[in-house]
């Protein structure tokens, strides 16, 4: 921990990249190790574009459930401490593959409904509680499931969950925007992934091979612990606070 802050203190300019891990002491589950996802279910079936293609209806069931779900969970500490360090650097830094929603409302119960473009994260996966039509890409609130599909009021499409599913591409703007902020970092905080879905678990190599180090928040090793400055293992809502103040 000293020399993590210690690093943190040298570096003038800090990203961090956020994962499943960060959510797991709100209760949201994780997709891969034990209780995750995806020893569960089987992603080809629920968050591929194909499933999304051939049985909408179970993709959406999925979606909804998830939903569901995390309306009834709440930030915790780890994503608090993000939100109040990237307020008070006031320079855009937090980048995160999760879908949940969780550090947009930790920024906004920080700072307001306002919350400035700092302490917003960089959502590189979507976001789950926004729905894009499938044929012409239009955004729109969510709305609770009913007996039809959703349908997109722009163009009669079919809507789906504002994520990326396995087999689509990231939307390259956000890929190019959370590329230049970890190539311009000197710092990259890498915290609850496993980093092992690309090209998010490039993100942190970007900062590495522009000259910069890597500090990895995580209970366990991954890919990513052998390129690590420092690695801190612990439950990111106890670190966090410990390591950013
Ligand atoms: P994973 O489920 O692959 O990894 C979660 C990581 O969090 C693991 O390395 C755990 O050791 C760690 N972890 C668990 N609890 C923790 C805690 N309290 N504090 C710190 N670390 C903890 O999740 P991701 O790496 O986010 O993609 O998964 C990447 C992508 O795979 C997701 O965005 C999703 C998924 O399929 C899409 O849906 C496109």
């Amino acid at each position: 921990m000293r020399d993590a802050r210690q690093l943190l203190a040298d570096s003038a300019r800090v990203v961090a990249m956020t994962g499943a891990g960060i959510s797991a002491e709100s209760g949201v589950p994780t997709f891969r190790g034990d209780g995750g996802l995806w020893r569960n279910y089987r992603p080809e079936d629920l968050a591929t574009i194909g499933a999304f293609r051939r049985d909408p209806e179970t993709v959406w069931e999925w979606y909804a459930w998830r939903r569901s779900f995390l309306a009834t969970c709440e930030p915790n500490d780890g994503h608090r401490a993000l939100a109040r360090f990237f307020l008070q650097r006031g320079t855009a830094g937090l980048v995160t593959q999760n879908v949940d929603g969780l550090h947009t409302r930790a920024a906004r119960d920080a700072a307001g409904e306002g919350a400035p473009h700092a302490a917003l994260p960089v959502e590189m996966h979507g976001a789950i509680a926004r729905d894009r039509c499938n044929d012409c890409g239009t955004r729109a609130e969510a709305e609770p499931l009913g007996d039809s599909l959703p349908r997109c009021a722009t163009c009669g499409g079919l809507r789906r969950p504002d994520v990326v599913l396995f087999g689509e591409m990231l939307d390259p703007v956000v890929l190019d925007r959370a590329q230049s902020m970890a190539e311009r970092a000197d710092l990259c905080l890498v915290i609850g992934t496993s980093a092992v879905v690309y090209p998010a678990a490039a993100i942190p190599l970007a900062t590495l091979h522009a000259g910069g180090r890597i500090i990895e928040v995580n209970t366990e090793d991954t890919a990513l612990t052998g390129v690590a400055a420092v690695a801190l293992r612990g439950p990111a809502g106890v670190v966090l606070p410990e390591l950013l103040g």
